[in-house]
């Protein structure tokens, strides 16, 4: 099975992902932790280009072959072999933030990411869990950490806020596969429900 966590920055997905995967680390499977941009060499060789400097490096068409690139090379090194290998893999981020991130913020370019994704990617996650934040909140904290990672925060307080847009939306466009979860509480709590959301899709699959 392959899950995804999304959501803005600072929203606290990757805490909620090492939480997931202790649990189901518990629970006997085998998991594979792993992130985008990057979770292979190449990829992370990317996501250096990606995630630092000025936030107008880049245009958003030149960041969609980019996300791309290391995404083709993430499936093709880490994530279709752990699948096939029979590993549950959990990564932070995957092809919905491409969707939101650069089709939805800075003009629609939502038809170039998935012609893109069609032709390089052609694959989904089995489930996608959106961690939903206040943009103010997940910006504040994001900012806080001073990871030196801060290309999309510097893009500001309305930019965080169309992509928490664009994430409701993806719940409405993919029923089957996105579930949302409030991340406003305490991690436990959102944990739990994270947990709860998983081990029902586990138990849904066929054996
Ligand atoms: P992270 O901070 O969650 O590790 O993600 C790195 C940054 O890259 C984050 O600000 C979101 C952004 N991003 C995109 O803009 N498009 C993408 O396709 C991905 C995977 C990440």
């Amino acid at each position: 099975m392959f899950v995804t966590f999304e959501g803005i920055d600072g929203s606290g997905k990757s805490t909620q992902l090492r939480l997931l995967a202790d649990h189901l680390q518990a629970k006997g499977h085998e998991v594979i932790v792993t992130r985008e941009p990057g979770g292979s060499k190449g990829a992370e060789d990317i996501r250096r280009l990606l995630v630092e400097g000025d936030p107008g490096r880049w245009s958003a068409e030149t960041e969609i072959l980019l996300f791309t690139a290391a995404r083709r090379d993430h499936v093709e090194r880490l994530i279709q072999p752990g699948l096939a290998a029979g590993a549950i893999v959990v990564s932070d981020r995957f092809a919905d933030s491409t969707r939101v991130y650069q089709g939805a913020t800075r003009g629609d370019l939502r038809a170039t990411v998935d012609a893109l994704h069609a032709r390089m990617i052609a694959m989904e996650p089995d489930l996608t869990l959106v961690i939903d934040m206040d943009p103010d909140a997940a910006l504040a904290r994001g900012l806080a950490r001073q990871s030196g990672e801060d290309r999309f925060e510097d893009f500001g307080a309305a930019f965080q806020r169309k992509l928490r847009d664009g994430f409701l939306a993806l719940t409405e466009e993919y029923p089957d596969r996105v579930r949302l979860v409030d991340g406003s509480r305490d991690r436990e709590a959102v944990a739990a429900d994270v947990a709860a959301i998983v081990d029902a899709a586990l138990a849904a699959r066929p054996s």
